[in-house]
């Protein structure tokens, strides 16, 4: 078992495409999703961790032991890269005891590790196919069986289930963590879905530019985005603009065009800020003649549960769901009307850049 510890991790292409630094700490036995747009660095984070590319500059530690200099093949590490690599010509059972017999395990060992990982992965009655011969999932599977074969410390997974479709995904989903934790395993997982990342992690990374962006576990991430880029890209963010206005016993006051705030921590009077302010937490009404803030349908987008309701505030969207079938029908009836919205101070998050 092991923890990872990555200190100011560099890589610099020979383009001179560079990624990182990277500071991250992943705990044993922990199951840490990196979760970032394409070109984030996810693959190359990996691929430094496994010792398939060299890192430029900084240091990757398991269990406090810096590793850089280990080649691939000392590290103890299990990889499923993006694009299924299995060895078309062998068997499921060849390609998963492909690791094992490189090591020369005894013969009999391999098949005992084989036969427990196809049980584990429910891939028994597939182990004489031809990979030509089997579906995309259970490829995938056969995958995640080869890179556990030779009992790794660590378990790398680079978007094992991207190409797969919905259904199927979210049972393999369930299915990884469940192993995960079943055999302990450290393991860094990496999509570029939010779905995916929420429902399989302990805790998520978000990457942007080829730097740790945020880590928490995925409730904090969603509910408390540090950064305009984390609320927008988890979709869980109306991102307003809002000025200082005034401070009072150390509490300050913002106005985000007429919205004000609850006082909170000071601030300095005139500073700009931005905020974050979750769809689920604004409650739309047609009730005109409160004094909460107005704002015209720009569009209802019926989802599953509820209906996505967008608004024009001052030229700034202003997203929110409704469960309210009676408003919608009623929002429906003519296009452009204006309606009140409202949410409570605390829900309104100060995001730092
Ligand atoms: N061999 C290479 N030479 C030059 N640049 C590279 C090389 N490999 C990756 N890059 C660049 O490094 C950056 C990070 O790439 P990486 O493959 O790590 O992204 P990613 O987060 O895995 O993206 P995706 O979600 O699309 O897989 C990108 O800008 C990419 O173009
Ligand atoms: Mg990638």
């Amino acid at each position: 078992m092991v923890n990872v510890e990555l200190k100011g991790l560099v890589r610099v292409f020979a383009d001179g495409t560079s990624v990182g630094p990277i500071d991250l700490l992943v705990k044993d036995g922990e199951l840490i999703t990196l979760l970032g747009p394409s070109g984030a660095g996810k693959t190359t984070a990996l691929r430094m961790i496994a010792g398939f590319i060299e890192a430029d500059k900084g240091s990757i530690l398991f269990n406090s032991k810096d590793v850089i200099s280990l080649p691939a093949r000392k590290r103890s590490v299990g990889m499923v890269f993006q694009s299924v690599a299995l060895f078309p010509n062998m068997s499921v059972y060849q390609n998963i005891a492909f690791g094992p017999d490189m090591a020369e395990w005894p013969h009999e060992r391999t098949v005992r590790r084989v036969e427990e990982l196809a049980g584990l992965l429910g891939i028994q009655h597939l182990l004489d196919r031809k990979i030509d011969e089997i579906s995309g999932g259970e490829a995938q599977r056969v995958a995640l069986a080869r890179a556990l074969a030779k009992e790794p410390a660590l378990l790398l997974l680079d978007e094992p289930l991207s190409a797969l479709d919905p259904q199927l995904r979210e049972r393999l989903q369930t299915e990884i963590r469940s192993i995960q934790k079943r055999v302990g395993i450290t393991t860094i997982y990496v999509t570029h879905s939010q779905d995916e990342a929420f429902a399989i992690s302990d805790r998520v990374a978000i990457i942007k530019d080829g730097r740790v962006v945020q880590v928490g576990i995925p409730e904090e991430i969603y509910d408390r985005p540090a950064t305009e880029f984390v609320a927008k890209f988890l979709g869980s963010g109306n991102v307003l603009e809002g000025v200082v206005k005034e401070t009072k016993d150390g509490k300050s006051f913002i106005d985000i065009n007429g919205i004000v705030l609850d006082g909170r921590e000071d601030l300095t009077v005139g500073e700009t800020l931005r905020l974050s302010i979750k769809p689920e937490d604004i409650t739309i009404s047609s009730d005109m003649d409160s004094d909460s803030a107005k704002g015209r349908v720009i569009s209802i987008i019926p989802q599953v549960g509820s209906f996505k309701i967008t608004l024009d505030f001052q030229g700034a969207h202003v997203v929110a769901l409704s469960q309210d079938e009676a408003l919608v029908k009623k929002l429906r009836e003519d296009e452009n009307q204006t309606v009140s919205f409202s949410f409570r101070s605390e829900d309104a998050v100060i995001l730092k850049d």
